[in-house]
């Protein structure tokens, strides 16, 4: 029975018309003939906006017919329309025409999706894969993906929970770590004097990390700043962790963005692997494939033996389990048409190309107008850089300049999807640039 407490209202559960605060016996507020209780989460305050999503939005707002979002990390085509790749189009008619069924995947997701995605990083002849020394799920792209491997490093890692982070590295890098309850330190990776990679200050930090912690490396196309190490300088970091005795845990959300080429962009996880490391690696097919909102990615370990990887796999499912049960089917779906299917899988191959090209295009095109409007400064690291962003240089003062001055929409760090440059906008933005930087 409900015993009512009346008393005076605080700052919860004021009845909108008496001014009363109801409670029943086990001090819960009580709706009372109809009429509610004000709110639970008066105390709650406005977050920020996200700060990427944040620019889209407010590139929304803008009425410019000559506006420019370049912002966001996903690929357009030349006239700035979403591209859905011709490959992807085929493997849904066929995944249509199969008449399938909606019933739930395992924890783990498709069996047949996580065999294709750990080859697709490592290798077809990879001798790990082959001696059953590696475990694969299924996650909820490149994030959920994290997500699963931060949280069953915070159950299980050995050595130290402390997660070291190139500086800078991708706004969500942080977030998902400390969620999982791992605590984040960093290195040194961008020089802005440069605009490329500071090898000797990352070498240098990496031999100051505490052995036996771990060390999150983006695989290709760095996020945000468009910069890599060389085959050779990944070669020394290779041997560095080794020394160091770091546990390597790969993000490779841009496989085949950077070079247009799925194998060169896999180079640093295939070499690491071939080095004898046990990495763990985060794989996203939003990019590659273009199924951002399909959400189909895929979490790695590469352990020491059979036994291993069953002991892992058993705790992976268990962490997964109260998380989201089970992933979603389809982009596994189409994943699986794609890549098991040798036809397919070569005009995927052609598809990804497809788009990696188009980038590499445009960023000549934006250095070639930026001289031709008379820019002295020297630009080469457009095109030094890769993949899907270029890391500017561009100050945020320039940045508030050429949103408020030219309607050009992009993160405050100076970071560009080239993804939004195309032929037609590339002269405007070249034209907006060099009036803030001149
Ligand atoms: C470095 C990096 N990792 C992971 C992701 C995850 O992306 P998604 O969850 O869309 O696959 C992104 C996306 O921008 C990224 O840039």
């Amino acid at each position: 029975m409900t015993n009512l407490i009346m008393a005076q209202g605080g700052r919860l559960g004021l009845l909108r018309t008496t001014n009363l605060l109801l409670k029943d016996n086990c001090n819960h507020p009580v709706i009372l003939s109809g009429k509610r209780l004000s709110s639970w989460w008066s105390h709650v305050e406005m977050g920020p906006p996200d700060a990427i999503l944040g620019v889209t939005e407010a590139y929304r707002r803008d009425v410019n017919p000559k506006k420019i979002n370049l912002g966001v990390g996903a690929y357009r085509d030349d006239s700035g329309k979403p591209f859905v790749l011709p490959s992807v189009i085929k493997a849904e008619q066929r995944i249509g025409a199969k008449g399938l069924d909606k019933e739930y995947s395992p924890i783990s997701g498709n069996s047949e999706f996580c065999k294709h995605s750990i080859l697709l990083a490592l290798g077809e002849d990879n001798v790990a894969v082959k001696n059953g020394l590696t475990v694969t799920t299924q996650g909820i792209s490149g994030t959920g993906s994290l997500r699963i491997g931060t949280a069953f490093l915070q159950s299980f890692f050995p050595g130290n929970k402390e997660l070291y982070l190139p500086t800078p590295s991708w706004g969500n890098h942080v977030p998902i770590c400390k969620h999982s309850g791992l605590s984040v330190n960093s290195y040194r990776y961008y020089d802005p004097k440069t605009c490329g990679l500071d090898f000797k200050g990352m070498c240098d930090d990496i031999l100051k990390i505490p052995e036996k912690s771990i060390i999150l490396l983006h695989a290709c196309a760095h996020n945000p700043t468009g910069v890599d190490p060389k085959p050779e300088q990944w070669a020394e970091l290779s041997a560095l962790i080794k020394k160091k005795n770091l546990f390597p845990f790969f993000d490779m959300a841009y496989q085949g963005f950077a070079t247009g080429d799925v194998t060169r962009d896999a180079f640093a996880v295939r070499l690491f692997v071939k080095e004898g490391h046990h990495i763990a690696l985060a794989q996203s097919y939003a990019k590659n494939m273009g199924l951002y909102g399909e959400r189909v990615g895929a979490f790695s370990l590469v352990t020491s033996s059979k036994d291993e990887a069953e002991r892992t796999m058993s705790q992976i499912k268990i962490l997964i389990r109260p998380m989201y049960s089970n992933p979603p089917i389809h982009g596994a779906r189409i994943v699986n048409e794609i890549l098991g299917d040798k036809e397919l899988n070569q005009e995927w191959l052609k598809d990804v190309k497809t788009m990696a090209d188009r980038i590499i295009s445009v960023r000549t095109k934006l250095q070639d107008s930026l001289k031709k409007n008379g820019s002295l400064r020297n630009w080469s690291h457009i095109t030094e850089q890769i993949g899907m962003f270029c890391y500017t240089g561009l100050t945020p003062p320039q940045v508030a300049a050429l949103t408020k001055d030219f309607s050009i929409y992009l993160t405050k760090d100076g970071r560009i999807s080239m993804a939004g440059v195309s032929s037609k906008n590339v002269e405007y933005l070249a034209y907006a640039i060099h009036e803030v930087t001149k």
